[in-house]
């Protein structure tokens, strides 16, 4: 059996699948030469993908074997989830087990939005120690409210870490919890979480309904001392409506891992901005979290060649 990547693999996945399939990957890094990936999918019976490519009808045109594509990330919005179907292909991602990895990243990035984290860095970095000008004091996270829009797996890891910190949380979600009071958190409207919140943490998957969910409208039902994290992706929120939003002083502040569009390139308006903290897109960048999810995606290619089920498969 055949199994094309479409960039290099962590060894953890290149030792399993390498051993069990005919494996074609780049493993010097960078990009896999556009015709090379090419002559690869014209064989391939499965895909590895980083998430780096867009699996669509043309894509898939190209790959007339495929049985199977293991996505090595949760989201995977860069596949057409019906097309494969109508294919007959087998769709897996890698939920759970990065769920502890990005949570952790969420709640640094509110706290780094309350603390200057980065921006204290890039104070004292630029010889600028003693001058408090310019940075301010930050604000407590106790007493202040979490709003959490979309509370799926990653969401709901957040809040013991939140409570930790004493916040009180609310969340907005498709589906009200059944186990809110378990968790101690309460429902919110979206209208009413953006204008109660002191933090907006987003966490829900982009899908058509939430794409731009956050726009010029959103940000102007927020509080003027509200903080925004995303590490969820850069489309569910619009660009230019973020950066009027903190340009403006519509909102206090912003930490993101996602961006529209990434990469950011290095002079985009929004890092003209002294209030906003970018990350280019870690949030499951660990090596615990990067070889399990790495182990999984191998996992669920072996499964679809085989014809079973995968352990983490796609729902259409
Ligand atoms: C995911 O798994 O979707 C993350 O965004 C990858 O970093």
């Amino acid at each position: 059996m055949t199994v094309a990547a479409s960039g290099k693999l962590r060894q953890v996945a290149y030792d399993i699948l390498n051993e069990q399939t005919r494996l074609l990957s780049w493993q010097q890094g960078g990009k896999v030469p556009q015709e090379q990936f090419d002559s690869w999918l014209a064989e391939a019976e499965g895909l590895y993908s980083i998430g780096n490519i867009k699996v669509d009808e043309a894509f898939l045109a190209k790959a007339p074997k495929l049985k199977v594509i293991a996505q090595a990330s949760v989201g995977y919005d860069n596949i057409d989830i019906a097309a494969c179907s109508a294919h007959g292909i087998a769709v897996g991602n890698t939920p759970g087990v990065l769920v502890d990895a990005v949570a952790d990243l969420a709640y640094g990035l509110i706290l780094d939005s309350a603390r200057s984290i980065a921006r204290g860095w890039r104070h004292v970095e630029s010889g600028k120690w003693g001058e408090r000008k310019g940075l301010g004091f930050g604000v407590d996270l106790a007493g202040k409210t979490l709003g959490i829009v979309g509370l799926g797996d990653i969401g709901s890891a957040v809040v013991p870490r939140a409570q930790a910190s004493k916040m009180k949380v609310i969340y907005h979600n498709r589906h009200r919890r059944a186990d809110e009071a378990a968790l101690g958190i309460s429902y919110a409207g979206f209208d009413d979480l953006l204008q109660t919140a002191d933090f907006v943490l987003v966490t829900v998957n982009l899908t058509p309904a939430t794409a731009g969910m956050f726009n010029e409208e959103a940000f102007a039902k927020m509080k003027p001392t509200a903080r925004f994290i995303n590490i969820s992706r850069g489309r569910v929120v619009e660009t230019q409506a973020l950066y009027e939003a903190l340009r403006s002083g519509q909102i206090a502040y912003a930490a993101i891992d996602v961006v529209e569009p990434e990469p950011l390139p290095g002079d985009h308006p929004l890092l003209t901005l002294s209030n906003i903290t970018v990350t280019p897109h870690i949030a499951a960048s660990t090596v615990e979290t990067r070889d399990a999810m790495a182990k999984l995606a191998a996992a669920n290619i072996l499964a679809g060649l085989a014809g079973y089920p995968l352990p983490a498969q796609v729902k259409i």
